[in-house]
């Protein structure tokens, strides 16, 4: 090989070894292989040998250009694998290690799973209500037009129905807009009286938003007995909030429409920050809403298949993303699903 060829050589591999990103390897191609690369100038000069000299040294040429490009690609394929492990080994968490203690002491970035901020709501609201005697139930997410709606006294043109779009099936099933749709389930399933409480996931057609997601949770209650007024309405409320903000709170109600329920009501807390004089996070009224709730209406007993007559009932609705959000002073919805490990490991 000629002295040139030879240090070329020797410059070549010792640069391309020492790359560790794909931006310099590029760079390395340009040097040797791009037009007025220095390899490729070692080709042109070949011109103005003799020909025996040229038919040598071209095929050493030749024979070197092939080595560095095999160098280069193997070496482009080292990095971009660096590259991909560094991903895996950075993002990798085992969700099936949950650590025996309470997660909120867990450090950031262990290699474990753990638990949601919505499930952590979900099981501390799961724990008061069956202090209270509540049954938990469950509901499927693709549900009937049945129980989401017609049951619930939503007529086939009311017009609540469009305050709830949802996502159709195909097959008159339909992603359920609430977990109200567990209601008359659970009144076909146990006798009364009851007190269930039905955590889960419903959707929505939204347009999606700091507010607003097409994915969210939430937690329905409903008590059923002989007699039931708005008075054990605002007692469980009453007693739901302490649990939840581990002190006595102020509740007032509004009206509010629901189909199901009558009468309806929106139920609104005493501001915990400002304790009632007035701030920004209430908008200065003094009160904060919380959740809607309501006695329920006959027609939605009738549905369930008990005699409004003998038995009355109350049912409200927790949005858990709202709780959590107004817990955590958490200013974004979408923050609960975009799987960003950087958040989900603060709580
Ligand atoms: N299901 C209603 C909603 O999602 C909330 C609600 C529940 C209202 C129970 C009244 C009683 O908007």
């Amino acid at each position: 090989m000629s002295i040139d060829l030879k240090s070329l050589r020797d410059e070549a591999i010792r640069a391309m070894t020492v790359t560790n990103t794909e931006e310099e390897l590029e760079n390395l191609r340009v040097e040797y292989f791009g037009k007025k690369g220095k390899l490729t100038n070692q080709l042109k000069a070949l011109k103005d040998l003799t020909p025996d000299e040229r038919a040598r040294t071209g095929k050493e040429a030749n024979e070197l250009k092939a080595e560095l490009e095999n160098l280069l690609e193997s070496r482009r394929r080292k990095v971009k694998e660096a590259y991909f492990n560094e991903i895996a080994r950075k993002e990798h968490y085992d969700p099936t290690v949950i650590p025996g203690k309470f997660p909120q002491s867990y450090l950031p970035h262990t290699d474990a799973g753990h638990i949601h901020p919505i499930s952590i709501m979900q099981q501390k609201l799961e724990n008061i209500f069956t202090s209270m005697g509540f049954s938990i139930m469950d509901g499927p997410q693709v549900e009937t037009d049945f129980f989401n709606f017609g049951a619930l006294n939503f007529t086939d043109d009311h017009p609540a129905r469009e305050m709830q779009d949802t996502f159709y099936t195909g097959d008159s099933h339909l992603l359920r807009t609430h977990t109200s749709a567990v209601q008359v389930r659970s009144m076909q399933k146990l006798r009364p009286p009851m007190r269930v409480v039905a955590p889960g996931r419903v959707f929505r057609y939204e347009e999606i938003d700091a507010s607003h997601e097409h994915t969210f949770y939430q937690m329905e209650g409903m008590i059923i007995d002989r007699e039931i007024s708005t008075a054990n309405l605002i007692h469980t409320m009453k007693t739901l909030l302490a649990g939840i903000f581990e002190k006595e709170v102020e509740v007032r109600l509004r009206p509010g429409y629901f189909p199901f329920v009558e009468p309806g009501f929106e139920l609104d807390m005493q501001c915990s920050i400002c304790g009632g004089k007035g701030c920004p996070v209430c908008k200065n009224s003094g009160w904060v809403e919380v959740l809607p709730c309501g006695l329920v209406h006959p027609n939605v007993l009738k549905a369930g298949g008990l005699d409004p007559t003998q038995w009355q009932g109350a049912a409200f609705g927790l949005g858990l993303n709202r709780l959590v959000m107004m817990h955590y002073a958490i200013e974004d919805i979408r923050h609960f699903q975009n799987l960003n490990t950087d958040f989900l490991f603060q709580f």
